[in-house]
């Protein structure tokens, strides 16, 4: 089976090479052509137009940042719909707004391309190894058909049914990740504040029940002030905007979202876009000028 690759960014440069050590065939594009390097050198073949990369394989999968993006590398100049060809799949990894996944899915089915929305939870450092947990939904065969790819890249799929499910679960997921950095954030910083250092803080949490695999992992980098991103703090803040966006198209009234996106576009704008979200924990040692 031939596999294509649109977006080489952090996770897709991951999910890439994990196929290639897996004995896939790869053919990759990304708009920025130099993060395809290491790709090239683990033997994808890489094209110059998603177009290219839609003749070449049997299934496509996407990686790229937003609904915008998915929408220029599909369906604009050179996009995918123009590589068409009869039985070709598209899997959309990125994480989009399901309204926008379910439109997609119909633009793809106008040219007799299927498209699942394929979500995934779990960075590069999972994804490399094939440990990420996958969402997807759309057609059921065409979902058993991309079942052995799809198994390869993630150790539980779930399978949701209607298009946009997966995409509709992937927020909610992401509303979790964005509660526990600000949870881990603030309690760090509240201890600091009580000068206590914060590792008390993270041993106790971590005896309990509301421990969580941030709470056990990624906090202790946070405070060694680590912020090196594997998802950076300007795509969470582009999540939460989607899950904004979503929870008032369905007339829901989330307020600890409402904060939670104010928070981080403070953040995006003071410049802590480029770290991983985790530092938020950086933007809240700004705002308490502490040193
Ligand atoms: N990292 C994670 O842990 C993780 C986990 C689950 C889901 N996701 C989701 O997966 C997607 C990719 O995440 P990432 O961490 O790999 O992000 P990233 O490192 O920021 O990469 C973003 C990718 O999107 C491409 N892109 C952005 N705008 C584009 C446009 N207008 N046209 C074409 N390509 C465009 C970028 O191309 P350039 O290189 O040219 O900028 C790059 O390949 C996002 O939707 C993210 O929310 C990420």
């Amino acid at each position: 089976m031939k596999i294509g690759l649109i977006g080489t960014g952090m996770l897709g440069n991951a999910i890439g090479i994990h196929l290639l050590h897996s004995g896939y065939q790869l053919t990759v594009f990304n708009r920025t052509s130099d993060k395809t390097i290491e790709l090239e050198k683990n033997g994808a073949c890489v094209v110059s137009t998603p177009k290219e990369v839609g003749e070449n394989s049997d299934i496509v999968i996407i990686v790229v940042k937003d609904a915008n993006a998915v929408n220029h590398v599909s369906f604009e100049k050179d996009g995918i719909v123009y590589g068409n060809h009869k039985g070709l799949i598209v899997c959309d990894m990125s994480t989009i707004n399901p309204i926008n996944s379910k439109n997609n899915a119909e633009k793809f089915s106008n040219h007799d391309i299927s498209m699942l929305d394929t979500p995934v939870m779990g960075g590069p450092n999972v994804a490399i190894n094939g440990e990420l947990i996958m969402m997807a939904s759309g057609n059921k065969n065409t979902f058993d058909s991309c079942k052995k790819l799809l198994d390869t890249i993630a150790t539980k799929v779930f399978f949701l049914g209607e298009s946009g499910t997966a995409h509709s679960i992937k927020l909610a997921m992401n509303l979790q990740i964005t509660m526990l950095a600000l949870a881990i954030s603030e309690g760090i910083t509240l201890t600091r504040g009580m000068n206590i250092n914060p590792e008390t803080f993270l041993e106790i949490l971590n005896s309990t029940y509301f421990k969580t695999g941030m709470s056990e992992n990624k906090a202790f980098k946070m405070i060694q002030d680590n912020f090196e991103p594997t998802f950076t703090l300007e795509n969470l803040k582009k999540d939460i905007n989607t899950i904004s966006q979503a929870s008032k198209s369905l007339g829901l009234e989330l307020p600890m979202t409402k904060k939670a996106e104010e928070v981080y576009e403070n953040a995006v704008k003071e410049g802590f876009g480029k770290l991983d979200y985790t530092g938020i924990l950086a933007y809240l040692k700004k705002i308490n000028k502490m040193v």
